[in-house]
């Protein structure tokens, strides 16, 4: 049968359980909770136990999003994970939750997608094109990352807006057009990886090796700022237009939680009150990849989010890469 459109039926999410206040980063850095509250609306943030890694946060947020669609991984097509923050350079993240999840007997495709923070939204892309094009029936996307791993603890610039977390999502096809994913936009410009990047990696012969501090994130806040603010006003013009709807037509913006002074700009974009934007970023902080699916999550179960609703998700990070879905819940 022809799949004509993919859609969401299942949501799940996971957080490490220890909660990083502003007040403690006072104690250890330059910064106070009022200057972090008001530059980025973070509020605390989670990070992940030693040894917790980015595939075990994964893995509970992928375990409630199969839940909660009725279904178990062995019915899966394929895996995809988005992160920035693997488990190891290789295997890939994806496989070593499909062998957690107990599916690897099962024999379904599995890889990583790294588009930082816009990753989730790329992977979904593609899990959309996978089903609409008839190659899978059925898609775990999951976002996930373990940043805490790769800032700058020394550098009160970066490290205060950063957190640990997962959220997943089970996307499955429907022979009905013009329900679920209507449509997804991605762009990326690499001329700007000097503004935010990690200072080494594989092929540099240079590891994360946060006691000589290299390897670490580095951004150049205030430019990403203004940049992210640009993309996303295009995006969400771009979104709209694509589709023939007016900003009125959005019941929910799901966006990725960088910044509140971005989501703000976003929302008022589309002349959205606040009260319709789904916000975490005062609890969670900046999740990269894991943001938007936390966010979807957290709505859903809390029954914001109801059936015949439409979404706007949207991301932008570093490369930059940035991009939206549009969905008809
Ligand atoms: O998810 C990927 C995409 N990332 C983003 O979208 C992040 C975009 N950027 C931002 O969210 C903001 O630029 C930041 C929150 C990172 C910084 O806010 P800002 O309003 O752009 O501040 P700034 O970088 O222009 O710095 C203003 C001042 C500086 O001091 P001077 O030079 O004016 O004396 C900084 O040194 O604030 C200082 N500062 C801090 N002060 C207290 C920077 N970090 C801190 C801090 N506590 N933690």
């Amino acid at each position: 049968m022809t799949m004509r459109s993919a859609r969401i039926i299942g949501t799940g999410s996971h957080l490490p359980e220890r909660s990083l206040t502003n007040a403690e980063l006072a104690r250890q850095l330059d910064t106070t909770d009022e200057w972090i509250r008001s530059r980025t609306g973070i509020a605390e943030r989670r990070i992940a136990a030693p040894g917790e890694l980015t595939s075990d946060l994964a893995v509970k947020a992928a375990e409630q999003a199969l839940s909660q669609a009725g279904i178990t991984a062995e019915s899966l097509d394929f895996i995809l994970v988005a992160t920035t923050t693997p488990d190891l350079v290789f295997p890939s993240t994806a496989t070593i939750v499909q062998r957690k999840l107990g599916a690897g007997r099962f024999l379904m495709p599995a890889c990583d997608i790294q588009a930082v923070c816009a990753g989730f939204i790329y992977a979904l892309s593609l899990a959309d094109s996978l089903i609409r094009s008839g190659s899978a029936r059925r898609i775990l996307v999951i976002g996930a990352e373990t940043m805490s791993r790769v800032v700058d603890w020394q550098d009160r610039s970066t490290c205060i807006l950063f957190g640990d977390g997962a959220g997943a999502v089970v996307v499955e096809g429907s022979p009905e057009p013009g329900q679920g994913i209507l449509s997804t936009h991605l762009h990326a410009d690499g001329s700007y990886e000097a503004l935010l990047r990690t200072d080494g990696g594989i092929s540099h012969g240079l590891l994360v090796d946060p006691t000589s501090g290299r390897g670490l994130a580095q951004m150049r806040g205030n430019e990403v700022f203004k940049q992210a603010v640009k993309a996303l006003e295009g995006l969400v013009d771009e979104t709209l237009a694509a589709n023939g709807l007016d900003k009125s037509q959005i019941d929910w913006l799901v966006p990725h939680q960088a910044n509140i002074r971005i989501i703000h700009s976003t929302a008022k974009r589309l002349g959205l009150p606040m009260e319709r934007v789904v916000m975490t970023v005062d609890r969670h902080g900046n999740t990269s990849a894991a943001s938007v699916p936390l966010a979807l999550d957290e709505a859903v179960r809390d029954g914001r989010i109801q059936p015949g609703h439409l979404l706007l998700l949207e991301a932008f990070g570093a490369g930059f890469t940035w991009g939206s879905a549009l969905i008809r819940w």
